[in-house]
């Protein structure tokens, strides 16, 4: 408690001490995390489609100094960039992968295969061999486009239960079990030059690591190239699974994988459940959004040793992961104020909704101290 205590009065004395002013619109905090761990994985955020456009102004001058790699949250995804049969929607990819260049910001396409954020057309398609053009067509396309322009693709996203057994999602149902190995295959072919990785969320827990190696394995054994499996990271406060994250890493990392860490981000709020599916929801109400104007400095000092905590644990393992991704810039634009719930006031990241670093982004750079 002592300790706690003092650990605490050490970072408020840091961030005093940083030159970092409260009420300052874009403080820029002295530290850079990219510059912090440049030596160990990349450091990637992800955008949403104004901070893509440079329409978020505040969030700008932030993620280049903060971040090196990038995932888009939604703008790759087949609902936009593929919206009708025979019609793509390059504009905003496209964008993405200049401001990269630009930049110098490795960018994670995010994700050519996944069951959620279908386009209209596809929803419900029962004809087999229809949901095969499309799976064929969107690979072929949207891989050739941004071959070597991406760094690296989610190309399977979520084909997983908890279990470790296939979900039946309409690539399952229609395509078989080896739809898998398929968009692997066809990526390779079609993005020569971008890493390829398989990734979901709970897949440190130890069914589901156990089905994510058996897809590993059935991807090699078909003499298909993977380059690793990504973690998404949608972890809370306070459960931060460390020991399955560690072992999952080892795990993969035997089987001659890279490890991303792809959507990190911790849940401060009330859950019933574990994950992040994104189909899962709960009505929101007074007893799920607690926080609604201020964080409770307890749990505030819970997060940031939750996040040190892992920022720990990557670093010893740094020489198997290549990447660490923030599922957002701040916590004002987390996906998890609306989702599972709707509507609350959560703060699951490094910067608050003023853009300013916060306890847990502090504890995060002294890891290297
Ligand atoms: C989320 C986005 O953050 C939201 O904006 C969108 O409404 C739903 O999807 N796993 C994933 C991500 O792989 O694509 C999801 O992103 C979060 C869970």
């Amino acid at each position: 408690m002592l300790k706690n205590k003092c650990s605490w009065l050490a970072i408020t004395a840091a961030m005093f001490l940083s030159g970092y002013t409260s009420g300052q619109n874009n403080a820029a905090p002295a530290a850079s995390l990219k510059e912090t761990f440049k030596n160990d994985f990349l450091i990637g955020t992800a955008l949403n489609a104004s901070q893509i456009e440079g329409k978020d102004t505040r969030a700008a001058a932030l993620i280049l100094q903060q971040f090196n790699a990038a995932t888009p949250e939604n703008i790759m995804k087949s609902m936009i960039i593929h919206p009708a049969w025979d019609r793509y929607d390059f504009d905003l990819a496209d964008k993405l992968v200049d401001y990269g260049k630009k930049n110098n910001i490795k960018i994670n396409g995010h994700t050519l295969v996944w069951h959620s954020q279908l386009p209209a057309f596809m929803r419900n398609m029962k004809d087999a061999d229809s949901v095969r053009k499309f799976f064929t067509d969107h690979i072929n396309t949207v891989a050739r486009r941004y071959s070597g322009k991406v760094f690296s693709w989610d190309v399977v996203n979520e084909a997983l239960n908890e279990d470790g057994t296939m979900r039946k999602s309409i690539f399952q149902q229609k395509l078989g079990d080896d739809f898998v190995t398929e968009a692997f295959r066809l990526a390779q072919a079609a993005s020569p030059n971008t890493e390829l990785y398989y990734n979901d969320y709970n897949n440190e827990q130890p069914a589901k690591r156990a089905g994510c190696i058996a897809l590993v394995k059935k991807i090699q054994a078909a003499g298909v190239r993977i380059d690793g499996v990504g973690i998404q990271g949608h972890w809370q406060i306070g459960k931060i699974p460390l020991k399955d994250i560690e072992e999952s890493i080892l795990q993969y990392a035997a089987l001659g994988l890279k490890v991303h860490i792809t959507e990190l981000d911790i849940e401060v709020l009330p859950r019933n459940f574990q994950g992040a599916d994104v189909s899962q929801r709960m009505e929101n109400n007074a007893a799920l959004n607690p926080y609604k104007t201020a964080l409770p400095d307890s749990v505030q000092q819970q997060l940031a040793n939750d996040y040190e905590a892992l920022f720990k644990l990557f670093l010893k393992h740094s020489d198997k992961i290549d990447r660490v991704t923030f599922w957002g810039v701040n916590d004002g634009q987390s996906w998890l104020n609306d989702w599972p719930a709707r509507g609350r006031t959560n703060y699951p990241l490094l910067f608050d909704r003023e853009f300013k670093p916060k306890p847990a982004f502090y504890k995060v750079i002294a890891t290297k101290n």
